[in-house]
Order: C-alpha cells, then sequence, then structure tokens
C-alpha cells in the first residue's frame, strides 16, 4: 500500500467520527450502535440522514453545515476516500457529521426501524453491467425499507442516463411516489427551486465535478418508497 494511504488509513483510527466495523462483525450482527445513532453517537436528538457511496463526503459535510440540527452519516468501503471528509468534519468541528468504512450491501445492519429520515445516493455506480447491484434496485430498496421511517425520502444525483432512467422505470413500476424529478438540474429547474434548495442541489461532489468537465448532464430525483 502507498505509504500516504497507510498514514491516512492509521490517522483514521484515532478518529472518534469514524467508524470502521470489521467485515466478519457486520455479516454475523448488527452493529452495536443500530437504532441509537442519535443519541449515543451524535450525542443529540434529531433527523437522521445517510450518504450512501459517499466517496468524500461532501453532500454529508455540505448539508451537515448547512443543517446543524440534524446529524449525517456518510457510509463508503473506501477509507482514502472518508479520510478527506472526516479531515473536513475535523476542521469545521462539524459535531453532527459521521462516517462509517464498510460495505453498503450489510446497511441494514446499522440502522433500525424507522431510524432514518432521508437517503441520499451521489452519482452512485451505475453498474451497467449488474444491475442486480444498482442502489436503486429492489434489492437495496428492500434494504431501506427496513430504516426508512414513513415518509422517508431518497435523493439519487447522478449524471448517469442509465441509472437514472432505471430509477424512473423502478418508482413507475413499484408504485414508489415520485415528488420532483428532473434529467437537468443547473437548467430551467434550477433556476425556479427556493435558495434553500439551490444550496444544497449546488453541493458538488468530486465525481460531479468530474463528470460534468466531461459535459455529462447531472439529473436528480427525489422519491418515497412506502
Ligand atoms: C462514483 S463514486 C461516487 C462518490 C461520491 N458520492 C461522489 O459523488 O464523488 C461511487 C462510490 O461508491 C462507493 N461504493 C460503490 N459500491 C459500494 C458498496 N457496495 N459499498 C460501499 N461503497 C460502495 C465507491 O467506493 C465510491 O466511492
Amino acid at each position: 500500500m502507498a505509504k500516504r494511504k497507510l498514514e491516512r488509513f492509521n490517522e483514521m483510527k484515532g478518529m472518534d467520527r469514524v467508524i470502521q466495523p470489521s467485515m466478519e462483525d457486520i455479516k454475523n450482527d448488527d452493529f452495536h450502535l443500530k437504532g441509537k445513532w442519535c443519541l449515543e453517537f451524535f450525542g443529540k436528538e434529531g433527523p437522521l440522514i445517510i450518504e450512501l457511496g459517499c466517496g468524500k463526503g461532501e453532500y454529508s459535510v455540505g448539508l451537515g453545515k448547512k443543517y446543524p440540527d440534524k446529524n449525517f452519516i456518510g457510509v463508503d468501503i473506501k477509507g482514502a476516500r472518508i479520510w478527506r471528509g472526516a479531515k473536513d468534519v475535523e476542521e469545521h468541528n462539524l459535531e453532527n457529521v459521521g462516517f462509517i468504512r464498510s460495505k453498503i450491501d450489510f446497511i441494514d445492519r446499522f440502522f433500525g426501524e424507522g431510524e432514518v429520515d432521508e437517503i441520499w445516493l451521489t452519482f452512485s455506480d451505475p453498474q451497467k453491467e449488474k444491475p442486480r447491484k444498482r442502489l436503486t434496485g429492489p434489492l437495496f430498496i428492500n434494504r431501506y425499507r427496513k430504516f426508512l421511517k414513513p415518509g422517508g425520502v431518497i435523493h439519487l444525483k447522478t449524471d448517469s442516463d442509465l441509472l437514472y432512467e432505471f430509477t424512473l422505470e423502478e418508482i413507475k413500476e413499484n408504485g414508489y411516489k415520485m415528488i420532483e424529478s428532473t434529467g437537468d438540474v443547473y437548467g430551467d429547474y434550477f433556476d425556479n427551486l427556493s435558495e434553500d434548495e439551490k444550496e444544497v442541489l449546488n453541493i458538488r461532489t468530486h465525481y460531479e465535478k468530474l463528470f460534468a468537465s466531461k459535459g455529462h448532464i447531472i439529473k436528480y430525483c427525489r422519491f418515497q418508497v412506502d
């Protein structure tokens, strides 16, 4: 492993905002904070919002700064990416943002029934060859149902036509409730948003910047699955 990566991994072990359970533990048992994140990890009540496949955690950090009364957790398997988000959390003294380093496949081991208010899926892998692994497909939606509050919301922000169209189709076929959708976030749609909504959708992640620089159009939808 590269020296810098190793240093960052070691540094993360001492960060109290980063949880890194072993895969074996999570495969076999629920995580001990399941159902207790707000009071036991953040030390305060509040809505809980999670970002899955968070990478460097720009949404978790950006929303955490904007909404200090809400709690945010970014989840990703890549430690080197989470490290960046965790450093931002430290530098800005954000007590309402944390990270879990884990595979999303075990996400229902971490959160209890009705514990999560919102899920953000930010530039998730479109899984061109493996539709089963798409984060808006039935396998994952059924996991989210176990811990989303009634009326809980899922946000998808993506550059991928494939993932966007797939998600719209899933919403329609399964009778989920579509709240908002746009095939071009920064087009006319953006001009008609409130200032708060603009600020939220204008958070740009590492992958968003990468894809936008290649001319990809950014798409967004928000829906409920109950
Ligand atoms: C294309 S990147 C997007 C990262 C970030 N949200 C952004 O917009 O910059 C997808 C991220 O999802 C993570 N990921 C993909 N599948 C995962 C899984 N099954 N469990 C945990 N993380 C996963 C990858 O490690 C990667 O950081």
